[in-house]
């Protein structure tokens, strides 16, 4: 059965036509507002509109970054878009015309069941994925079998606090792993060293066309490419967060791999190698215990479309 996943981000939707070995078929993709849910409802429904005019569709899966309730129905909160207690789902059907099964899944949960089936973590039972984007969201496979929680809502990883009275998060809440180890943690913190030290910065701020407010994460990864010491420095700092976090979910979830994934993965070592010295740094029992491997995601991009479109059929 060919499903679509679409996999939803703050300010786009991208959707594809995805088989049962995880190969993209078609794919499409169109702008939404952020603070605009319905606009939201809208493009999904324009997107399966135009792959199941050529595909026949079973199934729709719906990757959103927010806190999923236990029936998959729809976002009961999410840090990051306008959504609250918000019937995703329904929404859609009501556009559709109740023509196709749809389920919601948590974007993280989406991308590390790629991971897990069809990617890095293929070969393995228990593994925790973390995507990194503008938050910092989990999937943790455990025996085999998503972790899905009482709720639906486990593996909300970013939300952990490690820093008691830290940056303010989007939840509500202070000093979440999130505004640490994110995309948007790592913009914070480029921006405000073009405003400390714009000497050291000249070449972020150029990539940038000349405005901090420009400035984003995938500069950050082209400076540091090019041997940029400043961004080198951004990119270990976020990858040292992530490490020692990494070592602390360790000691809950004790997983064979950990993976890494999200746009800011693509910076490959010059981030993996700071977690992996992070991880070894705070991991209790370090020496005396089997330790994760920790290792770039493999399905890029499509990882939550493919993943969206796998639970779907399940
Ligand atoms: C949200 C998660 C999401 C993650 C990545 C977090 O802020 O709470 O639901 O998976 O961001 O998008
Ligand atoms: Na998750
Ligand atoms: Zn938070």
């Amino acid at each position: 059965m060919h499903a679509i996943g679409v996999d939803i981000g703050g300010t786009k939707i991208a959707a594809g036509v995805v088989d049962e070995a995880g190969t993209i078929l078609a794919q499409t993709r169109r702008q939404t507002e952020p603070d605009h849910a319905a606009s939201i409802d809208a493009a999904i429904a324009d997107v399966y509109a135009e792959l199941s005019a050529s595909y026949e569709i079973g199934a729709i899966g719906l990757a959103a970054a927010g806190f999923v309730s236990a029936d998959r129905s729809g976002v009961l909160f999410a840090p990051n878009i306008a959504w609250r207690d918000y019937p995703l789902r329904d929404n859609v059907a009501r556009l559709i015309g109740d023509k196709v099964d749809i389920v919601v899944e948590n974007d993280a949960n989406a991308a590390g069941w790629a991971e897990f089936r069809f990617g890095a973590a293929r070969d393995v039972d228990d593994m925790l994925t973390l995507t990194i984007g503008t938050g910092l969201g989990g999937a943790i496979v455990s025996n085999g079998e998503l972790v899905r929680g009482a709720w639906g809502v486990a593996s909300e990883i970013g939300h952990m606090r490690v820093v008691p009275g830290g940056h303010y998060c989007g939840c509500g809440h202070e000093g979440c792993w999130e505004q640490y180890a994110s995309g948007s943690a790592l913009v914070r913190d480029a921006q405000a060293a073009v405003l400390r030290d714009p000497g050291r910065a000249a070449r972020l701020l150029e990539l940038a066309g000349g405005s901090a407010d420009k400035l984003s994460g995938p500069h950050v990864t082209t400076a540091a490419q090019e041997g940029d010491e400043l961004a080198i420095e951004l990119l270990a700092e976020l990858g040292r967060w992530i490490g020692e976090g990494a070592a602390s979910a360790t000691a809950l979830l004790d997983p064979a791999l950990i993976v890494v994934g999200g746009g800011v993965a693509a910076a490959g070592e010059l981030l993996l190698a700071p977690a992996r010295n992070g991880f070894a740094s705070q991991l209790s029992g370090r020496g005396h215990r089997p330790e994760a491997a920790i290792v770039v995601a493999a399905m890029g991009n499509d990882a939550g479309m493919v993943g969206a479109a796998d639970l779907a059929r399940l």
